[in-house]
């Protein structure tokens, strides 16, 4: 092992982990929820602290994260700027050795990539991305999840991405790549998908259309997400202008599959990245989604902190 390098496996990226331990880690996923279904006690983590750093804000993983550590019997410690040091300019580095000290794994939403590769260096339990400017895994791994509850495997089929060229684009195409899916990407200029800052070398799995129709054609899945992300939001009315063709309409479902899928990670804005007959209507699986983002993180704290079971 070269000196600096380190065993505790982190989840910065959906890269992180192998075709194979994805395969692993789906197949849990199912044995977890449906014990969760049928009102199963699994309190792998007694004793077991997760702390949760937000920069910014969260429904979803905040609630996800949470109630899916205490069922598994560990408990949980919510940090954010502005109730902590963090936001009075205690390097990153400092607060990792501190709380990795303190709890058994640590989940964090902030800004750079970068901020997180720094915290995670300097961490002693595993760190997990709960969202960054640049990457959204734990989302990506409840949407590839979905599509498989709904539908089967994903490998092999098109996924149609419709919007900004954000970091669930950019954990779509690694996704792309590990899990052997075609990825149809269309964003305004000025916001294109980068392979480079998606750490995607093979181009083979993403096709770049400038039409958002042409990128829906024969799609599987349609997914799209707001147009301004967070920290972004200087960049607002530039982006509502950029992006007025990027709505996920009827017309788009339309040409893709006639069992076409539609996901949004959400929070949504209806009549803006998608209209509310697509979100609200039949191919919409939004809350199975939005409620598989804990059942897929249980299994992957549980395979983060246990290992592989049976
Ligand atoms: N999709 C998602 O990460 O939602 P929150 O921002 O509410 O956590
Ligand atoms: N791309 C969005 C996702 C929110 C869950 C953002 O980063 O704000």
């Amino acid at each position: 092992m070269k000196p600096g390098m380190s065993l505790i496996k982190h989840y910065l990226q959906f890269k992180d982990l192998r075709t194979e331990e994805y395969a692993y880690l789906l197949a849990r996923t199912a044995v977890i929820k449906q014990r969760f279904k049928n009102y199963e006690k699994y309190t792998p983590l007694v004793d077991r602290t997760l702390a949760m750093i937000f920069e910014k804000a969260s429904t979803r993983t905040r609630v996800s994260f949470e109630a899916g550590m205490y069922q598994m019997g560990g408990s949980v410690v919510n940090l954010t700027t502005g109730d902590s040091q963090l936001g009075r300019a205690e390097p990153i580095e400092d607060s990792a050795k501190v709380i990795s000290r303190m709890v058994d794994l640590v989940m964090i939403r902030t800004y750079e990539q970068t901020k997180l590769e720094a915290f995670a260096a300097n961490s002693r339990v595993p760190v997990i991305n709960g969202l960054t400017n640049e990457y959204h895994p734990c989302q990506i791994l409840a949407d590839v999840f979905t599509y498989i509850e709904h539908r089967g495997s994903i490998q092999g089929k098109v996924v149609a991405w419709v919007g900004d060229g954000n970091n669930m684009a950019n954990t779509w195409l690694q996704a792309a790549d590990i899990l052997g899916f075609t990825l149809h990407v269309s964003t305004p200029s000025g916001y294109e998908l980068d392979p480079k800052v998606a750490g995607v070398s093979n181009t083979n799995c993403v096709k770049v259309f400038k039409n958002p129709l042409d990128a829906c054609r024969g799609a599987h899945l349609v997914t799209t997400d707001v147009w301004t992300s967070m920290g972004y939001e200087a960049e607002n009315e530039a982006r509502k202008t950029a992006f007025a063709d990027w709505c996920v309409d009827r017309e788009m479902m339309a040409v893709a599959q006639p069992d076409a899928l539609f996901m949004h990670c959400l929070p949504a804005h209806r009549g803006e990245e998608v209209a509310a007959d697509v979100i609200d209507g039949p191919q919409s699986v939004v809350w199975d989604e939005a409620e598989n983002r804990m059942h897929v993180q249980k299994a992957l704290m549980e395979y983060l902190l246990i290992g592989r079971i049976g």
